[in-house]
């Protein structure tokens, strides 16, 4: 992109989550106590870090949620207003802003239990009322820590505008027909891409074959993200395999979000599947290298220099 060009136009449309998080040696199993070792409270939220992610990584971004009248919800839009995303269409819901608790054990790996709160008081009728957010813009992402009919409202929003929708299909959930075929981009991780084509999250499955199932259900593309293994960009004329980025991983916590962003604001500037997704591949390495969602997130210039090694 050069100077001139205007900044590609995202629109969020998503969940905004205050994090707390605990790093642990392994995983506790159900009945468990594990001694854990740091705990830090972080912005967090797939929807809201993947707008964070979109806006360091270039975009022009706007985002639409729901957070609660209490001090997080605060702390929430003072950030937006900081990484320069236009909030305007957040909602101040009666119930509390959302809460995920995080364990991170020693490999970076993770678990996540989302108390949603005001994130389930996004209605459909009140994404309609900021539909111009979304005929605006180039791209649509959303997620899946709303409610449906949201996202279902955000889809149709753009689907008659013709903006691109990036559907990150996370949490793993069955989805309805009618949202999955208003797709123009899913990008599952394997599991996901997994319950999307109809599969249990843990089936024995090829992961391109099984991308190719969800195509069957509407989008123009499937990107399953592989975590250390990369990216797998499915369409009906092409599978390519996008190679990862080595990194020492200490937390893959927003490692998705970037990824999206990254992808998202790529796309927004014309780039095609493949040049986005190695961006987004770039991003998602990035976000690996730090603690916590936002504080991982990385900026343009850093996404840039894990290109050009
Ligand atoms: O994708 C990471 C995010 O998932 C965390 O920030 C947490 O809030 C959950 O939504």
């Amino acid at each position: 992109m050069t100077d001139d060009e205007p900044d590609a136009a995202i629109a969020v449309v998503g969940s905004y989550n205050h994090d707390m998080s605990v790093t642990v040696p392994d995983l506790p199993v159900p009945g468990e106590t594990v001694m854990g070792e740091k705990f830090e409270q972080n912005a967090g939220g797939k929807g809201s870090n993947q707008a964070i992610a979109a806006a360091r990584g270039g975009g022009d971004v706007s985002f639409i949620g729901s957070v609660g009248d209490d001090r997080f919800g605060e702390a929430a839009r003072e950030l937006w207003a900081e990484e320069d995303i236009d909030a305007a269409g957040v909602l101040t819901g009666d119930a509390p802003t959302g809460a995920a608790l995080i364990h991170v054990e020693e490999s970076g790996e993770n678990a996540i239990a989302v108390a949603p709160g005001s994130n389930h008081e996004l209605s459909g009728a009140s994404v309609r009322e900021k539909q111009a957010v979304i005929e605006d813009a180039d791209v649509l992402v959303t997620q899946l820590e709303t409610p449906i009919e949201s996202v279902q409202a955000a889809a149709t929003v753009g689907e008659a505008a013709g903006t691109e929708f990036i559907l990150d299909p996370a949490p793993a959930q069955e989805l309805p027909d009618e949202l999955v075929a208003a797709v123009d981009v899913a990008t599952p991780n394997e599991s996901e891409v997994r319950v999307l084509a109809g599969h249990d999250p843990d089936a024995d499955v090829e992961e391109a074959e099984t991308a190719r199932t969800v195509l069957d259900r509407g989008p123009e593309a499937v990107v399953v993200t592989l975590g250390a293994d990369g990216a797998l960009v499915v369409t009906d004329d092409q599978t390519v395999a996008v190679p990862p980025i080595a990194v020492d991983v200490v937390d893959t916590t927003g490692a998705g979000d970037a990824f999206n962003g990254a992808f998202a604001v790529a796309r927004g500037e014309g780039a095609d599947l493949v040049a986005a997704a190695e961006r987004g591949v770039a991003a998602g390495a990035a976000a690996c290298t730090e603690r916590g969602a936002v504080p991982s997130l990385p900026s343009r210039s850093t996404i840039d220099s894990y290109l050009d090694d």
